[in-house]
């Protein structure tokens, strides 16, 4: 059992990942980058997750670079967009990434939604460059069983991370099952439903019972279905809140009736049809 925001996994390929981490999509002005990757960082976090895509490398290498704290002791994830999939593109994706973010090797890189046209050359070259060391592990996100099905058809290793949409609306057990299986570790984005079930009034009352907010009975939830978490917030009560989740346990019964608010409700893109049209939309 997690028992603390400093606990981690130990990934398939030996290194190791916080359960917890730090979301950073919509933050990109430098100054905000900085407020909450420094409270996030007093906080306990250690894990920060960006994307090519959120157009906030750069600002959030900066803020790392201003904490003066030494490189590894954090975790850091980005992912390639469609645009750079393909093997040449994405090595010189992960060349620029490292640019951005100031440093010389990646934790983790992932591919942030499966295309079908690049879809074996992109895991190649993030295998190659996790080999020339710029990457320590690499991994997929938005990808369903059938395209972990279908990758392994031609993969050198098996990603180790699976970063999916998921939350008390969308609880995609089959795959975060699957994913358990393969050794694959799950990582909730978007783990709060991006505010979509702060007014759920089953957790609500399962919150009053542990003196706790909805937002920690929920990520307290996805710790205890053993899959990762990367709330993200801007504000440093929040950032806090959000890593005060080690002091309470939920119940078989209370984790069973949170399962059930499943309704198959994405508040992101359904990885079928980006994998079709090749582009987020
Ligand atoms: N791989 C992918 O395709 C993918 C897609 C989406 C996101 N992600 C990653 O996952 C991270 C998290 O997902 P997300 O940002 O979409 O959604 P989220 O973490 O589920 O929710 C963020 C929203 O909830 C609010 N919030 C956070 N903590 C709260 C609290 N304790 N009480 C009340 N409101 C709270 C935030 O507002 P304030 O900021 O105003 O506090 C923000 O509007 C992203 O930042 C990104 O790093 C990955």
């Amino acid at each position: 059992m997690v028992q603390s925001i400093k606990d981690t996994t130990t990934l398939a390929d030996g290194t190791k990942m916080p359960m917890e981490g730090f979301g950073t999509y919509k933050i990109t002005e430098q100054d905000q980058m900085n407020q909450a990757v420094k409270a996030a960082f007093e906080d306990g976090y250690r894990l920060f997750d960006t994307a090519q895509f959120y157009n906030n490398e750069q600002v959030l290498g900066n803020a790392i670079k201003k904490l003066g704290i030494n490189r590894e002791h954090i975790f850091i994830t980005t992912k390639i967009p469609e645009p750079k999939q393909g093997y040449e593109s994405t090595l010189k994706a992960v060349d620029e990434s490292l640019t951005r973010l100031q440093t010389d090797y990646l934790n983790l890189v992932l591919i942030h939604w499966p295309i079908h046209s690049q879809f074996f050359n992109t895991w190649r070259a993030l295998e190659d460059a996790k080999k020339a060391g710029k990457i320590k592990s690499i991994g997929v996100s938005n990808y369903h069983r059938t395209h972990l099905e279908l990758l392994k058809t031609q993969a050198k290793e098996m990603p180790v991370v699976n970063q999916i949409e998921n939350h008390p609306y969308l609880t995609q057990e089959p795959l975060v099952k699957f994913d358990q299986q393969s050794n694959i570790q799950n990582q909730a984005w978007s783990p709060l439903g991006r505010g979509l079930v702060l007014h759920d009034e089953t957790i609500q009352k399962i919150a009053k019972q542990h003196n706790k907010s909805i937002a920690q009975v929920v990520l307290r939830w996805h710790l205890q279905r053993g899959i990762a978490i990367i709330p993200k917030s801007t504000h440093p009560a929040r950032i806090k809140a959000n890593a005060d989740l080690y002091d309470f346990n939920l119940s078989d019964d209370e984790m069973k009736s949170i399962n059930k608010l499943n309704r198959n409700h994405r508040t992101g893109d359904d990885p079928e049809l980006v994998y079709e049209i090749e582009h987020q939309y």
